[in-house]
């Protein structure tokens, strides 16, 4: 059977195994012209009835007459036996004077793989699924994406050509299951990989965005952080994040972490002078799914602690080791966000006095006991006295006065 095309044979390619013969009928992508597609590892005939009962006739590959090792003509046409992938190649049929009678292009691979699929939701509407080949097929593939929720009909999972191998099922109910179906289709078949997936499992929002971290002033060991939603996450009452603030001073290797439900967050205990680097994270407000990944990283010095200056160490003669060993001393703990912070360092001078005044105070206390006891020493012994000379006084007096 030829083509209208003169020299040009509608060759077929008959592999051993039925199965072949069903899933080039699958592959709808669409036979190309003089193109045959043949399995590796199987027996490949490619066929010209052109040649048939000729005699002379001969099969060339790209043109030469060099043909691959275990290739036999049988009536005209040409088998493989055990087909290599090293015998794809563009192969001619001849009769005896030369004149092309077929030609084909033979594409030589493998079965699909099942592929392996991954998804993930970065709003609370939509998933995206992505997954890579099970193996390399060498041939050309394309892929069916469906899915199916509990009791209603099959959707598409929608494929970007912009993304390849990633899909998208758009307007999901959050509390919903889906069973997706990823399909990959070649020449010779298809495999199919099922996946359920439920939006709380899969979430992970991108990260947050417009990170800023500034210095507070007069606070030498905080920093005010604040930053937005993604914008893929549309803000609405039911669907809220929460977030993850890291920073380290650059010179130090280990984080610290902390969690709000805020769009700000002010680090109370960052180190004076030393430049940080801050990053923030989202989840789902609820802890469905998984943290996003780091925002970008932003850097920010907190202000260089003015007590500490040798200037004050030289004018303040009583207590800046004091202040400088025992940061308990600044009134750093607990979250204190909208309180303001420029009042830090009076209020650690306020606390330096108080402590003063107790110290005097202590001491104040001490001498009066001490003068006290004094006085009730002194008063007692007069005490004394006194008792003895009311005792001797009533020695003298007569009996009968007594009774
Ligand atoms: C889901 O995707 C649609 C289409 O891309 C978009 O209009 C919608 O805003 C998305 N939903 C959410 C919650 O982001
Ligand atoms: C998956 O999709 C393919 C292609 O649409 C279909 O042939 C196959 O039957 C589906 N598998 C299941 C279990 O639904
Ligand atoms: C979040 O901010 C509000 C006021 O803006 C504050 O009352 C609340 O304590 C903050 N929550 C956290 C966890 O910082
Ligand atoms: C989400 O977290 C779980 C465990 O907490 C992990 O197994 C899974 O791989 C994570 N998924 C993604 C997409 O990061």
């Amino acid at each position: 059977m030829c083509s209208p095309a003169p020299g040009l044979c509608r060759v077929m390619v008959l592999v051993a195994a039925a199965l072949v013969s069903a899933s080039v009928a699958a592959w709808e992508g669409g036979r190309e012209e003089g193109v045959q597609y043949g399995q590796v590892g199987a027996d490949v005939v490619l066929s010209c009835t052109d040649a048939h009962g000729r005699s002379g006739v001969e099969w060339r590959r790209d043109g030469a007459a060099a043909l691959p090792e275990g290739s036999v003509l049988q009536n005209g046409d040409l088998v493989l036996h055990r087909a290599v992938l090293a015998s794809t190649g563009a192969y001619s049929c001849h009769d005896g004077k030369g004149q092309i009678l077929c030609s084909v292009s033979l594409q030589l691979g493998y079965l699909p793989g099942i592929p392996s699929v991954a998804c993930r939701a970065s709003d609370y509407e939509n998933f995206s699924c992505s997954w890579t080949p099970g193996l390399e097929t060498f041939l050309p593939t394309r892929y069916i994406t469906t899915y199916r929720a509990k009791n209603s009909p099959a959707g598409l999972c929608v494929q970007d050509p912009a993304r390849p191998r990633s899909c998208t099922v758009h307007k999901c109910e959050f509390w919903s299951s889906y069973r997706l179906n990823v399909t990959e289709v070649n020449p010779l078949g298809s495999r199919y990989r099922l996946l359920d997936v439920t939006m709380q499992a899969i979430i992970k929002p991108d990260p947050p965005e417009g990170l800023v971290v500034e210095p507070v002033p007069w606070a030498p060991r905080r920093l005010r952080v604040r930053w937005q939603y993604p914008a893929s996450w549309p803000k609405e009452p039911h669907f809220q994040l929460k977030f993850r603030l890291q920073y380290r001073p650059i010179v130090h290797g280990s984080w610290s972490m902390v969690e709000t439900v805020n769009l700000s967050e002010v680090i109370t205990d960052a180190f004076s002078g030393l430049e940080h680097v801050v990053q923030v994270g989202a989840k789902d407000f609820l802890d469905a799914g998984n943290w996003s990944e780091w925002s970008a990283e932003v850097r920010a010095t907190p202000e260089t602690d003015i007590l500490t200056m040798p200037r004050a160490e030289a004018t303040a003669a009583t207590s800046p080791e004091q202040l400088a060993e025992e940061p308990s001393l600044a009134p750093n703990a607990g979250p204190i966000e909208d309180r303001s912070d420029s009042l830090e360092k009076a209020a650690i001078l306020v606390s330096l006095g108080i402590f003063a005044f107790f110290l005097l105070a202590v001491v104040l206390a001490i001498a009066v006991l001490v003068w006290l006891r004094r006085r009730k020493t002194s008063k007692d012994e007069t005490q004394k006295h006194d008792f003895l000379a009311a005792a001797v006084h009533m020695k003298a007096l007569p009996k009968a006065q007594i009774l």
